[in-house]
C-alpha cells in the first residue's frame, strides 16, 4: 500500500484488500522462559523486526543479558510451529534497562554490540517490573551523555510516580516536569516517547524536532477510559499508561493516521496470564501481539485513513532507528475476523488478548 490507495482493492464482491509491507513492531514484551513459545510464536507471525523490552525479572541489564537472552529468544524460535519464512525473516532487537547503576560503558558496549537498538527509562514504580528502574534521573546525565554520543535511542515508558499525582495526569506531569528540561540538556539525544496516551503527549512530540518520536498502541487509538470502566471494570483494557478520556483518543488517531513519521506502531503487547488479570490486584498490560495488523487497521479504517496504516506500521520506525524497510508484504482483507477468546500461555495456563472474542472487520487474508 503506499500513500495514495493504488493498493487498496475492490474485488468483485466489494470486499477491500491492502497490501503492505511487512511491519515491525517497535515495542513489545515477550517475557522469558515458559512464555517464550506463546509470544515468539506470534510476534514472528505478525512482524519482521521487533524491540524486546528489557522488564524481565531480573532485568536485562548489559549487553551479555541481552545476547542471553535474544539468544534464549531465537531458541524458541527454532522450535515453534509457524512457516519457515516468517522464522527467517523475524530479527528481535534488543534494550537495555536503565538503572540507578547503569553505566557510560555498558552504553558504549550497548552501542557497539549490534543487537541493542536503545535503552529503556522506568521511572522506578512507573509499571509492571520497574522496580530496578531509575530513582534519580539527574544522576544519570553521563549515561545520557553516552547515548548522546553513541547514537543510541533512549526509549521512555513517560509517567511520574509520586503517589500524590492523579493517575491520568502523570503523564502530563512528566512532560511538564521532566521531559522538556530532558530535551534541552540532551540535545541530540534520539528520544522515543512509548506508547503515548494524551494529546498533549502528542503536542510535546509535534513541537519537537526529528529526534523526538512516538509509538502508539491499538489499544489507545481504538479506546478510551470509558470502555476500561463503564458498565463494570474491564480489565483486560487495563494497561499503563491508563486509557485516558475520548478527546485523547481522537488526538492519537489523528497524529497517528496523518502521515507524519514522528508517530508509529509499537504495539506494547504485553501479556500476563488471565487469572493474573480477573483479579482483585491485576496486572497492566493489553496482550495484542497475535492479532495487532488487524487491530491498527480497524483504527486506521474507522477514521477513513486506511491508506495511511502502511506508513505508520511499516516505515517510520525503520526510518527512525535508520534500518531498511521491509521486503516483505503481506495482505489484510475487510472481512470479519473473530478474536480467539484466549491463547494457551506458560503451564497450563492462558492469556486473554485485547477484544478477546469481539469480531474485528478486518483480517489476514
Ligand atoms: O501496561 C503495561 N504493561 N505497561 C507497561 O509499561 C509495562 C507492561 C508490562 O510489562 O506488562
Ligand atoms: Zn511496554
Amino acid at each position: 500500500m503506499t500513500q495514495s490507495t493504488s493498493n487498496l482493492t475492490n474485488t468483485n464482491t466489494e470486499v477491500r484488500e491492502i497490501t503492505l509491507t511487512r511491519p515491525d513492531d517497535w515495542h513489545i514484551h515477550l517475557r522469558d522462559g515458559e512464555a517464550l513459545p506463546t509470544t515468539v510464536a506470534h510476534a514472528a507471525t505478525s512482524f519482521n523486526r521487533i524491540i524486546c523490552m528489557p522488564n524481565l525479572v531480573p532485568p536485562v541489564v548489559n549487553v551479555k543479558d541481552a545476547i542471553a537472552y535474544r539468544s534464549r529468544i531465537l531458541q524458541v524460535l527454532e522450535q515453534v510451529d509457524i512457516k519457515s519464512d516468517y522464522k527467517t525473516s523475524f530479527n528481535p532487537r534488543m534494550t537495555l534497562y536503565l538503572t540507578d547503576t547503569t553505566s557510560a560503558d555498558d552504553i558504549k558496549q550497548a552501542a557497539e554490540s549490534g543487537i541493542v537498538q536503545a535503552v529503556k527509562l522506568y521511572p522506578a514504580g512507573a509499571t509492571t517490573n520497574s522496580a530496578d528502574g531509575v530513582t534519580n534521573l539527574s544522576a544519570r546525565t553521563d549515561v545520557f551523555d553516552a547515548m548522546q554520543k553513541y547514537g543510541l535511542p533512549l526509549l521512555i515508558h513517560g509517567e511520574v510516580t509520586e503517589t500524590h499525582v492523579d493517575i491520568f495526569d502523570r503523564e502530563k506531569q512528566f512532560i511538564d516536569t521532566t521531559l522538556t528540561h530532558m530535551v534541552k540538556q540532551f540535545p541530540e539525544l534520539k528520544i522515543v516517547v512509548e506508547h503515548i496516551t494524551t494529546g498533549d503527549a502528542a503536542d510535546f512530540v509535534l513541537s519537537q524536532s526529528e529526534r523526538v518520536a512516538a509509538t502508539i498502541t491499538p489499544q489507545h487509538l481504538l479506546f478510551n477510559r470509558n470502555h476500561l470502566l463503564v458498565g463494570g471494570i474491564k480489565p483486560h483494557f487495563y494497561c499503563l499508561p491508563i486509557l485516558k478520556r475520548r478527546q485523547h483518543q481522537e488526538v492519537l488517531l489523528d497524529v497517528a493516521t496523518s502521515g507524519n513519521p514522528k508517530f508509529f506502531l509499537g504495539t506494547d503487547s504485553a501479556p500476563h496470564a488471565t487469572h493474573a488479570k480477573e483479579n482483585a490486584c491485576g496486572c497492566a498490560g493489553c496482550y495484542s501481539a497475535p492479532i495487532a495488523l488487524p487491530l491498527y487497521a480497524t483504527a486506521f479504517d474507522s477514521v477513513g485513513k486506511i491508506e495511511r496504516l502502511e506508513g505508520f506500521a511499516s516505515q517510520f520506525g525503520a526510518k527512525f532507528y535508520g534500518l531498511p524497510i521491509n521486503k516483505e508484504k503481506v495482505t489484510l482483507v475487510n472481512r470479519p475476523m473473530q478474536i480467539p477468546t484466549s491463547y494457551s500461555y506458560m503451564q497450563q495456563q492462558d492469556v486473554t488478548p485485547l477484544m478477546a472474542g469481539d469480531t474485528l472487520p478486518w483480517s489476514f487474508k
